[in-house]
């Protein structure tokens, strides 16, 4: 690839490969207070050196963030995490435990922030919120710079995350950035990292992400002192990115509910009326499906695309961003998603947190009419 490495200057956004030597030059790059988009096990990010108030201000420009959106912190682990942490004796046990069991991985961990954490990574708001990303690129140029790097997702705000570097070039290729390119590296969950806070002994879900409730209350089952508890709707423990909507493509999304009229209540004299409706209504729309279920009404619509034909979560959510960012780029007047959020399993609060948000509203068709 002829840009791997050059100097882009018309376009300012540089490309680095991943080489262990690009990693030492990208941490010099932050602590000159460059901003770096780096790919992780989630999805990727758009981070900068934490104590540098004006790359982390840019941050927020770039994406046009909202200022009262705080940033993930991303360090090796328990040990650099420690001071932005001001956590009791119990807390801080309890603190070093998720990190033992869950780092690196898919887990964001809120606890009090100590005085050092800067007011603009936080949002002032006294929390800080650490994750140790399991991605060797970003893992070295933590290592290399030896500061905490602050990332959210690289996606302008409210819009699709990135899980490759197609995505992040899409959003920021005309930028001031440095982008890893990991040989087309593809993030290997496909959704971002669950942020649980920590306090008094007790853990609650702030976002829900790839770690699911199931693993967090095996994790407390294990001990006697600890407990999940349910405080996602309290106001003063909502994240503040979980208000807006969020992950949005750039058509509108729907939630599909296909139900059933007994033959009974079909008025046959408006029925082919009725059909017709229903016909246009769908055929400029694609529709998005779950385990093949709507696979028998697939003509019905301009396009169909399966999250998992045979029904697999974990290769549904890494298909969902990918799936939304190809369909930015097809025509079509609206995008359906089969509603498969009723079906029980470990995901769906993971990956329905995503699609609700991403939803205007939903629609319910009679299959009578299909
Ligand atoms: O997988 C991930 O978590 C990715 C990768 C890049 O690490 N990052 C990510 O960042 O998804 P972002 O900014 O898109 O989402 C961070 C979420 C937001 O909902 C934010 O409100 C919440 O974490 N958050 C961050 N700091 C917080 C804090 N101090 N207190 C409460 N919530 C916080
Ligand atoms: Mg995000």
């Amino acid at each position: 690839m002829a840009n791997i490495d050059s100097e882009i200057d018309k376009l300012e956004c540089k490309i680095y490969s991943n080489t262990d030597e690009n990693m030492k030059k990208l941490a010099d790059k932050i602590l000159e207070g460059e901003l770096i988009i780096f790919p992780t096990e989630t999805v990727y990010g758009i981070g900068a050196n934490i104590f540098d108030e004006k790359a982390i201000n840019e941050i927020f420009s770039i994406k046009n963030r909202p200022k009262n959106n705080p940033l993930i912190v991303h360090c090796l682990g328990y040990y650099d995490s420690k001071p932005l942490t001001d956590l009791n004796k119990k807390d801080d046990y309890w603190f070093k435990l998720l990190a033992d069991n869950f780092w690196p991985g898919p887990l964001t961990i809120v606890v009090k922030a100590s005085k050092i954490l800067p007011v603009n990574v936080n949002c002032n708001s006294g929390y800080v919120a650490i994750r140790s990303p399991n991605h060797k690129s970003i893992r070295s140029i933590i290592q290399y710079s030896q500061t905490p790097i602050a990332a959210p997702s690289a996606n302008m705000s409210g819009k699709v995350s990135s899980t490759c570097l197609d995505h992040v070039k899409k959003y920021f290729e005309s930028y001031k950035v440095n982008i890893i390119n990991d040989d087309d590296y593809i993030s290997i969950y496909g959704i971002e990292s669950t942020v649980i806070k920590l306090e008094d002994s007790e853990i609650s879900i702030l976002r829900h992400g790839f770690i699911t409730e199931f693993d967090l209350k095996l994790f407390c089952n294990k001990f006697d002192n600890i407990k999940l508890v349910d405080k996602l709707n309290l106001i003063n423990n909502i994240s503040p990115g979980q208000i807006n909507s969020h992950y949005c493509p750039n058509k509108p999304l729907y939630i599909l509910n296909l139900i059933s009229y007994p033959d009974d209540m079909i008025l046959n004299e408006k029925k082919e009326e009725i059909c017709n409706v229903t016909d246009n209504y769908l055929k400029n729309s694609i529709l998005i499906d779950f385990n093949s279920i709507c696979f028998e009404y697939k003509d019905k619509f301009l396009g169909y695309v399966d999250l998992s034909s045979n029904g697999d979560y974990k290769e549904a959510m890494f298909n969902l961003y990918n799936v939304f960012h190809q369909l930015n780029d097809i025509n079509c007047d609206k995008i359906l998603i089969y509603n498969f959020g009723n079906i029980e399993n470990i995901y769906t609060k993971s990956i329905w947190d995503k699609i609700n948000r991403a939803s205007k509203d939903s629609i319910f068709i009679p299959i009578n009419f299909l």
